[in-house]
């Protein structure tokens, strides 16, 4: 018979090796993304794993979910939220449930180019909306750019008017839903998972993505032309839930930040290049013809598309629309 004294004691040294076993095993992140992983984003996934693990060794394990392999569009959050999956990137479209001023990047032509996202996104106001979901539990710790968004469709579009009656793929947003009605087009909302599908049967005739998500998905195989038209932006945010992270050791969690600064610098350098690329091999596929607009006919996109602005300015604030554009003439 155990005597008493024997029994709590044996409970407690029980107790201690469970918490020393638990102290050692690694905290696993599970990454999920719907994207391929030659595409800015994937690359940063797979980035942010080998330097996790390289520097964190047996404290940090990172499993990288690509191409909606655990989790696709409509699921993630809520996964997030329930602690399934330990971050994501989801495309900037993707928030408006969650903070309504982060529809801002949905906004046709705000920003010339990535320089200028990049000034918004590193300034006060870009970073104000790293935190903007936090009361909903969601942590943003990064901007990561994909690039700039080109029109793809069955038939050429070189004016406003050659999309009038077209129906195209949309992400989940508002704006991109009032972006393609302002052209007479008819928006559908799908899943990016969908979009080769989608395209080739023809329950959508059309629809807009950067070209290394185009190349990657194969679309140029599915859309005989392309138009680049750089008329919007398709950047991410990796979030995290906030309970999660701040539940981190503080060492870990240090690392990690400086990692992911670290993976977000050269996923940015890169990003342009890797768009690029994809744009080359597209070309060379020889399926899709690539329409280039002159400025005039550029000019009628962003004149048709404009009014799109007013109509979300409530929503996003004057104030933060106005930042947006400063970072043009910076
Ligand atoms: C899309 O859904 O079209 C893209 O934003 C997917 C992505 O994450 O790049």
């Amino acid at each position: 018979m155990m005597s008493n004294k024997l029994k709590a004691l044996a409970c407690a040294l029980s107790f201690t090796v469970a918490g020393l076993v638990h102290a050692a095993d690694p905290v696993t992140i599970k990454f999920a993304h719907v994207v391929a992983d030659n595409t800015p984003k994937g690359q940063g996934a797979l980035l942010f794993k080998k330097l996790a693990e390289e520097r964190l060794p047996g404290k940090v394990k990172v499993e990288v979910y690509p191409n909606s392999s655990l989790f696709g569009d409509g699921k993630e959050m809520e996964a997030l939220l329930l602690g399934d999956v330990h971050m994501l990137a989801p495309s900037l479209a993707k928030f408006e449930h969650y903070a309504k001023a982060i529809q801002i990047y949905d906004l046709p032509f705000l920003f010339d180019d990535l320089a200028a996202a990049d000034r918004f996104q590193s300034g006060p106001q870009g970073k104000a909306l790293l935190r903007a979901m936090e009361d909903k539990n969601i942590t943003g710790l990064a901007y990561r750019h994909n690039g700039m968004k080109q029109l793809s469709a069955n038939k050429p579009l070189r004016e406003p008017k050659d999309a009038r009656g077209l129906k195209f793929r949309v992400q989940a947003s508002a704006v991109l839903d009032e972006q393609f009605k302002a052209v007479r087009a008819n928006p559908r909302k799908m899943s990016f998972a969908a979009v080769y599908q989608g395209l080739q049967t023809g329950v959508v005739n059309g629809t807009e993505n950067t070209w290394s998500n185009y190349e990657s998905q194969k679309v140029h195989e599915v859309q005989p032309y392309m138009t680049a038209s750089d008329h919007g932006l398709i950047d991410y945010m990796v979030i995290t839930n906030t309970k999660f992270w701040n539940g981190l050791p503080e060492d870990v969690r240090g690392e990690l930040e400086t990692i992911m600064e670290e993976v977000t610098a050269e996923v940015n350098r890169q990003a342009d290049d890797l768009n690029q690329q994809a744009r080359q091999a597209i070309v060379a596929s020889g399926k899709t013809e690539i329409i280039e607009l002159s400025p005039e006919q550029r000019a009628k996109w962003r004149e048709a598309m404009q009014p799109v602005w007013k109509k979300f300015e409530g929503d996003i604030g004057a104030e933060l629309i106005k930042a947006a554009q400063a970072a043009n003439r910076s």
